[in-house]
């Protein structure tokens, strides 16, 4: 098969934070098992990655602990070099923002834009502290969400919604110095015009998920921004941490944090380029319409990977002669919490990957969360759920097996490969396993399904242990020895074509297997064909996989913060019959059904119930279109109280529940109930 070019980049985690295990769900670990799975091909795969060393969070940390923004990214910049390093992420390359290189490619970019006229000086508005006297860019205040109305929002963005506005939309702004209310004045900026990109950006998208599939969360949010219409976006901040504009009349500004970190991905990959001795190499990956580009993220990061970027590099090409190439996937995940409840440092809640790995191997740890991965929802760790995982299903299914094997041939066929003669059905059954798995775990893998993948991993070992189970060597060995020896020549070629699959999610483990197995890696392609040879030595068994007791997990739990916990476990709190009672659910039909404006998420609709009519605002506008909801039975809350949701009067609530893809499903109600019947 023709072997293809990848660049896979993971989203540059800020060097403000030690990074938690919700980024590695995100947008480390399914990269690192794609890459792996993909250099096993013997593709030619570039995986680059690095530390986001500028924006405003890292001049937040520095004022606050009194030292310099430096000192904060040399410090997070090593402390998760090395949790990276520990939990098994194969980089080519673990760059950062700070280097040189990267400072002269952003401000190349800019130039080129500001040179071609793209860019628009744009006189505007901006909070200023009067009592800092300095203007405050984006996280140095903190307001209401004009779409959402969540009360943490960030001057420019929304962390809950995802939506982007301009500063004087902001609702209650304090300034995060002072504490004061800031006050609007004017300064100038550059700003990229995104609109004008609009038309190029929405087909790029459409053609791009018609070859080769967009994951539907990540084109629901593409399709939102289209539908509101891309608006001019400010390239530069009033600050001085970060990549100089490099123009004259720009004192005092810097390039916006996104602008730069986006091109970080070049400026690493031209890093990378320049230790290997061939400083030209980075244009073969960027610069070749061959190349496939994947770009991993989290989902709060896709406007950026999806629009922005993208969008970057067309402005390039417009003006330059080298051409780059635009992502060809961004399989964006959404977010993994920790216990039930979002990772909070505040709140100590969550765990960080180097405290993590002090307590327990990486590999048991890997497997949980390549489990679980939040591709189309989020999805939580569980101290409870990584113990079963690691000993019912690591040691107890593929631990077992391997360890029953080995000890099997080492005490009966001298630790060699024994002969395989006159096959039965089920023995021919496990040998086709040993193919087809591998192609369907392949195809799985490069359609980013990790979740998927890795159950088909441990169902090839499952079926394993149940051969073991079902031929009995311990029976055959006493009656008929040369039986005995094909089937566990079967098992050994099993463990051999699971030490390769499993290699990109637990590859300390493999490692360790492939030594037991006395054999090297081989091409993907040629798992189940390429066999381990009769009379092949084996070495000397190793554990695998170490079971984990539940006073090390209770401790785990034990340290979590009690208030919190106990909070948690109010949700589950009984309620008796007549609490039940008191809320009034009903059978209501749609009559009407309208958008909210601005509001990506709201739809107002008017509900017959019984001879009344209401009007209730459900947030189902991203799993519904208006005109679809027409005519169809749904349950309501009856008796809520009336509020109003952007500035709209919502006289119930419509009940739905999240399905695996993460719509909302309305509950819909049989057209044999007759509207305004209540539900009991
Ligand atoms: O969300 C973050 O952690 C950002 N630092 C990601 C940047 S991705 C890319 F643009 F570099
Ligand atoms: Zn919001």
């Amino acid at each position: 098969m023709a072997k293809e070019k990848i660049l896979v980049t993971s989203a540059l985690p800020y060097a403000n934070g030690p990074i938690h295990l919700g980024h590695l769900s995100g947008a480390y670990l399914p990269a690192d098992i794609y890459v792996r799975f993909n250099r096993l091909k013997g593709n030619d795969i570039l995986y680059i990655c690095g530390s986001d060393e500028h924006g405003v969070p890292i001049t937040i940390t520095a004022d606050k602990e009194g030292i310099t923004p430096k000192e904060v990214i040399d410090r997070y910049h090593e402390i998760n070099k090395a949790a990276f390093d520990k939990f098994g992420m194969s980089f080519d390359i673990y760059s950062r923002t700070s280097i040189e290189t990267h400072h002269q490619t952003a401000q190349t970019f800019f130039k080129s834009y500001y040179d071609q006229g793209i860019l628009v000086e744009k006189k505007s508005m901006q909070f200023y502290d009067e009592k800092a006297k300095m203007f405050l860019p984006d996280r140095y205040v903190e307001g209401t969400c004009p779409n959402c109305g969540y009360d943490e929002a960030r001057s420019d963005e929304c962390e809950r919604c995802g939506s982007l506005y301009e500063p004087n939309e902001l609702r209650n702004p304090k300034s995060k110095i002072t504490g004061e209310t800031p006050v609007l004045k004017e300064t100038s900026h550059w700003y990229f015009p995104l609109g004008r990109f609009q038309e190029r950006l929405e087909k790029y998208i459409e053609e791009m998920n018609k070859k080769y599939g967009w994951k539907e969360n990540v084109l629901q949010y593409c399709r939102g921004w289209f539908k509101d219409g891309l608006k001019d976006r400010a390239y530069t901040r009033d600050l001085d941490w970060g990549v100089k504009v490099p123009l004259d009349n720009a004192e005092g500004k810097v390039l916006y944090v996104w602008f730069d970190a986006v091109l970080g991905y070049i400026s690493a990959t031209k890093e990378l380029s320049d230790k290997l001795g061939k400083p030209e190499l980075w244009r073969e990956y960027w610069q070749d319409k061959e190349t496939k580009y994947v770009a991993f993220i989290g989902k709060d990061n896709v406007v950026f990977h999806t629009i922005i970027f993208p969008a970057m590099l067309m402005g390039w090409n417009d003006g330059n002669e080298d051409q780059y190439i635009l992502p060809q996937n961004v399989p964006a995940n959404e977010f993994l919490n920790f216990e039930g409840k979002k990772f909070s440092k505040s709140r100590g809640w969550g765990i960080d990957v180097i405290d993590f790995l002090k307590l327990f191997p990486a590999d048991p740890l890997r497997y949980t969360l390549a489990a679980n991965l939040p591709e189309n929802k989020d999805t939580d760790f569980y101290w409870k759920e990584f113990q079963t995982r690691n000993n019912s299903e690591l040691a107890d299914i593929f631990g077992n097996f391997v360890n029953r094997t080995f000890t099997f041939v080492h005490k009966h066929f001298e630790g060699t490969v024994p002969e395989r003669k006159d096959l039965q059905k089920i023995d021919e059954e496990m040998l086709s396993g040993l193919k087809e798995y591998p192609k369907k775990i392949g195809e799985l893998l490069s359609k980013y399904k990790i979740k998927e993948a890795v159950f088909e991993m441990m169902n090839l070992a499952r079926s394993g242990n149940k051969y073991f189970n079902d031929v009995e060597p311990w029976i055959t060995i006493k009656q008929d020895k040369e039986r005995c020896g094909t089937t566990l020549n079967i098992c050994l070629q099993t463990i051999n074509v699971l030490a390769e699959v499993f290699e990109p999610v637990i590859p300390g483990s493999s490692e360790k297997l492939f030594k037991m197995l006395n054999s090297p890696k081989i091409n993907w392609d040629d798992l189940g064909v390429i066999e381990l040879a009769s009379g092949h030595q084996l070495n000397k068994a190793e554990i695998l996989f170490t079971k984990i007791e539940d006073s090390q997990i209770e401790e785990q739990i034990n340290k979590l913060p009690k208030e919190e916990v106990e909070e948690k476990k109010e949700k589950f709190e009984m309620i008796t019959f007549d609490d039940f009672m008191k809320v009034q659910l009903k059978v209501a039909e749609v009559i009407e059904a309208e958008r909210i404006p601005k509001s990506d998420k709201l739809l107002k609709l008017q509900l017959k119930i019984g001879k009344e009519q209401r009007q209730i605002v459900a947030g189902i506008a991203k799993s519904y279109n208006p005109e679809e909801l027409i005519g169809k039975k749904v349950t309501i809350v009856f008796n809520l109280k009336p509020a109003k949701l952007f500035g709209v009067e919502s006289q119930g609530m419509i009940l739905a529940a999240e399905n695996s893809d993460g719509k909302l499903e309305l509950m819909e109600v049989s057209d044999k109930v007759e509207t305004g019947t209540r539900i009991k």
